[in-house]
């Protein structure tokens, strides 16, 4: 009896051991909500001091913005957020954005993401995601 409760015992702890951790998701690794917020922010700071990106914000919503695309980076990296916004092309439409203004627009993202020192793998991961987008707001 007592053999069987020890049995029982160990294998519910190697069950335990064996069940495979949830990997962290790329929302995760990004720091969570606190994480995305505070890139968020770092973003709005290097649009400002950017002159190929500040003019097209002269006239947002940036209250709105941020809670909109902290929704959109969150829900691109898997984390449980929803994006309700348009789609990218609806978005950018009418902003005639070239390939020198976008490339601007990823290396303010890269700064916005150095500053809370995300390691560059997972920059480079969120980038990979968001680079899809180019072909939907390039000259629109
Ligand atoms: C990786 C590329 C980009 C991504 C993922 C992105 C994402 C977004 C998102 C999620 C929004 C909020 C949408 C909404 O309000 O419903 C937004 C708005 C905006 N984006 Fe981008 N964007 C990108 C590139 C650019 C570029 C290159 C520019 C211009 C240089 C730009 C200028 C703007 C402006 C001005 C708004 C505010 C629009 C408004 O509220 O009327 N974006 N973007």
């Amino acid at each position: 009896m007592r053999l069987r409760f020890v049995l029982v015992i160990a294998l519910l702890v190697a069950g335990c051991a064996r069940a495979p951790a949830k990997a962290p998701t790329l929302y995760d690794e990004l720091g969570g909500q606190p994480g995305v917020a505070a890139i968020t922010e770092n973003l709005l700071d290097a649009f400002a001091a950017d002159p190929l990106v500040a003019p097209t914000f002269a006239h947002v919503d940036i209250t709105r913005w941020k809670r909109v695309f902290a929704d959109y980076v969150c829900q691109t990296a898997d984390g449980p957020c929803r994006y309700t916004g348009d789609s990218m092309e609806e978005v950018h439409r009418g902003m005639n954005i070239n390939e020198a203004m976008f490339n601007a627009v990823v290396e303010d993202l890269i700064t916005a993401m150095n500053r809370q020192h995300v390691p560059v793998r997972v920059q480079n991961r969120l980038i990979a995601r968001l680079a899809p987008t180019r072909a939907q707001m390039l000259y629109r």
